[in-house]
């Protein structure tokens, strides 16, 4: 069960294999032109070209395959025809390994007062210089390529997830339409476009959507436009009715996603890729996360005098290294704490997919699941 399409270029260097399938879960592998990447693969998040407090060989140690870069802020700061004359994204960040650039649309919805957008594309205004930014899909492509990730996202049309009326479904069309237009000016070969299903909480935009983004798709899909404030019911109903109707040999991502229990039942309802700041945002306020009651909060005077460390079943660096009563002296005032949990925390949530991984393979991931939310939920916290 390789990929998909006839015609591709992409087919050389990019590839989907399914290794084992329970229920809806399934256990892949989706090589790229840098890596090889286990799925379900949850993606950590760096920002400006760099993961914050931690460093790309760190990454290496915890055997994390691929990250997740932001078209937008690399797009401005350093500029990306600085990051093509740098050699590319993997060269100027020493990460040697798989890079998904995300397209810019999705700053649309948290940067919407400095945003306008028409059917030319998106349009950003820079709050500090007043200066203008046109990205039509053309030239969302053209920066990507300039980049050189291995996958580059389309640029979509995002409305809030709550967001209803005709607006969901006029989002929803442009998106296809400027997938073509990404496609277009899509000329290189080491790099593929993943469509973004989007329709927000409508079952029949979604279906529409995902049927007309499969038809397109090279490598691998994404589903978009959710974890926005909807109500966990229908965020994981719309992420199982996309997979259902989406084909099996297709990657599916799950854009915007990092609560450990979203990663787990995702993954359950057969998705494969994720990506959030979560992990590296909690743990710079110093926020560990934890299988047993989901978050220790390390700035709490309880951990003043308490020398385990973060989690005594972790095997990471930091948990082999320092104490609880450490990290609390510390988290205030050094940057060396929210380092220490932050290397936890990406450590955590790529143990967490191993698990899940290796739960599908034994087909024993309802048993997973049970012991995951009972531990997660223990305390009553
Ligand atoms: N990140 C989280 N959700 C989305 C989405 O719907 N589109 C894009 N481009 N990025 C996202
Ligand atoms: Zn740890």
């Amino acid at each position: 069960p390789i990929a998909s399409s006839q015609d591709s270029k992409e087919m050389s260097k990019f590839a989907f294999e399914l290794l084992a399938t329970s229920r809806r879960a399934r256990r892949g592998r989706l090589t790229t032109p840098h890596s090889v990447v286990e799925t379900p693969v949850f993606m950590p998040v760096g920002t400006q070209g760099t993961m914050k407090g931690i460093l790309p060989e760190q990454l290496i140690t915890m055997d994390c395959r691929i990250l997740l870069c932001n078209t937008y802020h690399l797009g401005h700061r350093p500029g990306h025809e600085i990051v093509g004359e740098a050699g590319g994204i993997h060269k100027m960040m020493n990460w040697p390994r798989s890079i998904l650039t995300d397209s810019g649309g999705f700053q649309m919805v948290s940067l919407s007062k400095l945003m306008t957008l028409d059917e030319e594309g998106v349009r950003f205004e820079s709050p500090h210089t007043k200066e203008i930014t046109n990205l039509p899909p053309e030239e969302c492509i053209r920066v990507q390529q300039n980049l050189g990730a291995d996958i580059m996202m389309q640029l979509d049309h995002v409305v809030h997830t709550l967001t209803t009326g005709p607006i969901v479904e006029e989002a929803m069309e442009r998106s296809i339409r400027w997938l073509d237009r990404c496609e277009d000016a899509h000329t290189k070969d080491e790099q593929t476009i993943f469509p973004i299903v989007q329709g927000g909480l409508n079952m029949e935009l979604r279906k529409k959507c995902a049927e007309e983004m499969a038809k397109r798709a090279k490598v691998g899909i994404a589903i978009g436009g959710l974890s926005g404030g909807e109500d966990k019911s229908s965020f994981w109903r719309v992420v199982a009715a996309c997979c259902d109707w989406l084909p099996p040999h297709l990657p599916r991502y799950v854009m915007g996603v990092g609560f450990a229990v979203d990663l787990v039942v995702c993954s359950l309802l057969g998705a494969d890729m994720f990506d959030c700041v979560f992990p590296t945002r909690t743990a710079r306020f110093g926020t560990a996360l934890v299988r047993r009651g989901g978050q220790l909060h390390l700035k709490q005077a309880r951990f003043a005098n308490d020398f385990s460390p973060i989690d005594d079943r972790c095997e990471c660096h930091s948990c082999k290294t320092y104490t609880r009563a450490y990290i609390y002296s510390n988290i205030a005032k050094e940057t060396v704490a929210c380092h220490i949990v932050s290397v936890h925390n990406l450590h955590h949530q790529l143990q967490l997919m191993k698990d899940v991984r290796q739960s599908i393979v034994d087909g024993k991931e309802e048993a997973f699941l049970n012991e995951f939310l009972n531990e997660y939920y223990e305390g009553g916290s």
